[in-house]
């Protein structure tokens, strides 16, 4: 008998389903809820990486930290290796250990007055790790970011802002993660440093099959990571699209006016569509956001439905929803993608 293949291939090690969060906060003095991320539904695959990308302020580090549960949700749900994570509170030890974060400060991250070896160590003692096993599980992941042995005595500010955010890495590796989010984690790095930090990214995805959620707002580096791309806006996915077909044929506007702001660095292609400019603008505010499409308020082909009716995803082709009244049943996919163009 042949095996049977599951439709859609492997379980997700990662499933949000409408996962909301919002906070109460203070606006002029009135007490007022902010909804930093609304209902937003993705799925990664293991061994794959799933790229979150959208503006500053769009909820990219409040999805993070809702993943690896420093927040607890207000609506939707989350499953991790196929197991229901708790709205909030404490999640199982195993899933705790299994889910990692890197943050985008290499600096503020790092204890200044632990050496590189007891921060590195720390989370394994946390777990109850004898001495023995700290001290060999510290040499191996600072081997396998690729610094010297030697640097377990040092202290952070003795190491380069690239060589601290490997220390970064080594200690979410630590606890031999299934998961690692990482949140801005090169952005603060040049930009050679940068491609040495995302090529280690990689190595130890194949060395390791882990997961990545790699959450930034640089288009180039999501294009470079990422298997899979999400799209957010104002706390909202607009698009996900495996990322090839993203950056070849983007759907949503918004998407469309981010990857139009790319700098090319091909002169060919330096005249980039700027039908969007006209779009760009201010971002609305996460407390009382525009009702229906989030996006309307930018957006220079805004309808009326627009204002009244929040879109639900469709797919443009197949693995690429998007979620836009231009691309809703009973619009023709020529009118619509004339009507974007
Ligand atoms: N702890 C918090 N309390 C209140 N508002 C918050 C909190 N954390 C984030 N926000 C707000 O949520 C929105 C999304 O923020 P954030 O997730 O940091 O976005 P991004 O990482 O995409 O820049 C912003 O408007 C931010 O001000
Ligand atoms: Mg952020």
């Amino acid at each position: 008998m042949t095996p049977v293949t599951p439709i859609g291939g492997p379980t997700p090690l990662l499933e949000l389903s409408n996962v909301s969060k919002e906070f109460a906060v203070h606006d002029a003095g009135k007490r007022a809820t902010l909804s930093a991320v609304n209902q937003v539904s993705l799925s990664v695959k293991p061994g794959t990486t799933m790229g979150v990308v959208g503006e500053s302020g769009c909820g990219k580090s409040t999805l993070a930290r809702l993943i690896v549960g420093l927040h607890g949700m207000t609506g939707g749900e989350m499953s991790f290796d196929g197991a229901p994570l708790p709205k909030s509170g404490k999640r199982p030890a195993h899933v705790v250990k299994q889910m990692q974060m890197v943050f985008q400060d290499p600096s503020s991250a790092l204890n200044p007055r632990a050496t590189v070896g007891e921060s590195i160590g720390f989370p394994l003692s946390v777990q109850g790790a004898s001495r023995k096993v700290i001290a060999q599980r510290v040499t191996q992941v600072i081997n396998d970011v690729g610094l010297p042995a030697n640097y377990a005595g040092n202290y952070p500010h003795q190491l380069s802002g690239g060589q601290r955010q490997r220390v970064n890495i080594a200690r979410a590796l630590a606890l031999q993660p299934k998961l690692i989010v990482l949140d801005e984690a090169v952005s603060a790095l040049d930009k050679s440093i940068q491609a040495q930090v995302l090529n280690l990214l990689k190595d130890l995805q194949e060395e390791y099959k882990l997961t990545y959620v790699f959450i930034s707002h640089d288009l180039n580096v999501v294009e470079y990571m990422s298997d899979e791309v999400t799209v957010m806006y104002l706390g909202q996915v607009v698009e996900r699209s495996p990322a090839d077909r993203l950056y070849e044929n983007p759907q949503h506007p918004y998407s469309r006016l981010l990857l139009s702001s790319i700098p090319s660095l091909n002169p060919a292609e330096s005249t980039r569509d700027t039908a969007m400019d006209q779009g760009s603008g201010e971002i609305p505010s996460p407390i009382n956001p525009p009702s229906g499409c989030r996006f309307r308020t930018r957006c220079p082909f805004a309808m009326e439905i627009c204002a009244t009716e929040s879109p639900q995803q469709v797919h443009a082709e197949p693995g690429h929803a998007v979620a836009c009244h231009l691309f809703e049943e009973g619009v023709p996919q020529e009118v619509s993608l004339a009507r974007s163009a």
